[in-house]
């Protein structure tokens, strides 16, 4: 039990990597907050977790907004007691080529991605720094690593991301707060269904592991970094990607 005692919150986890990333946290101990934008999503994970014995409550929340930020955290620390683990791993997509991206499209995609991850983030230190414990997971992406034709809003959150990660990091290290973002390729969930088979073909050639990844192999990685035996990192991207981008 890698996270006995743990309180963690999972952003975006009524499916796919969040899911997956709250349910490994979970069978390492950690009490996990389900929370989601998908209220019926939420419902239906927490009745699975509830049914696999895991300790486990559910918040409804939008990350892009301010206050409910501070609610989710605050609602965690009512139930649980404290706040250890925050995975910020909400997100959309918004795609379209440069030229015909909308400002719609750019403003929502940088306030869920980006705005999100300040929000939650702001929110949670404050708890963490008074306990002298904390650690946070920033799910960014490959493409805010490589850039991809038309993400240009998803690719500058995601790199944007990044760079928040850093600052984290250094602002917080001297009260053991561990700050890192874990940077996925080309998973199998909702969000990359929606792409064309064509479009799933040329990106498993350009994978030299040959196959797209998936949530679990995130949420690996994410378990490693929130645990104990990764006190040490800090400020780094752990690229997950099948070793599409080294
Ligand atoms: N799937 C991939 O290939 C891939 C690759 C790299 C990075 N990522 C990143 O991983 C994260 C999870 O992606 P996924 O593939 O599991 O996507 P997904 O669409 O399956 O799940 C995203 C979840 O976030 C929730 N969400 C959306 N907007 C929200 C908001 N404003 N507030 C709270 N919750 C909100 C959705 O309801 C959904 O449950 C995202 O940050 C995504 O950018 C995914």
């Amino acid at each position: 039990m890698l996270l006995k005692d743990k309180v963690a919150v999972v952003t975006g986890s009524a499916q796919g990597i969040g899911k997956a990333t709250a349910l490994r946290l979970a069978k390492e101990g950690a009490k996990v907050v389900i929370s989601d934008l998908n209220e019926e999503g939420i419902s239906r994970t927490l009745k699975e977790f509830e049914e696999w014995g895991y300790e486990a409550i559910g918040v409804k929340a939008d990350v892009s907004r301010h206050e409910d930020a501070q609610r989710l955290v605050e609602e965690t620390v009512r139930s649980f007691g404290a706040i250890h683990i925050l995975v910020n791993n909400a997100g959309i997509t918004r795609d379209s080529l440069l030229v015909r991206m909308s400002e719609a499209d750019w403003d929502a995609v940088i306030a869920v991605n980006l705005k999100g991850v300040f929000n939650c983030t702001k929110a949670a230190v404050r708890y963490m720094a008074k306990q002298r414990y904390g650690r946070i997971i920033n799910i960014a992406s490959i493409v805010g690593e490589m850039g991809n034709v038309g993400q240009a809003n998803y690719a500058a959150s995601k790199a944007g991301v990044i760079g928040f990660t850093k600052v984290v990091a250094r602002e917080f290290a001297t009260r053991n707060i561990t700050c890192n973002a874990v940077a996925p390729g080309f998973i199998v969930t909702a969000m990359t269904e929606k792409l064309p088979e064509k479009v799933k073909e040329t990106l498993i050639a350009q994978i030299p592991m040959e196959r797209l990844g998936t949530p679990e192999d995130v949420a690996n990685g994410v378990l490693f970094l929130a645990s104990d035996l990764a006190g040490y990192i800090t400020g780094q991207v752990l690229n997950i990607n099948g070793g599409m981008y080294m």
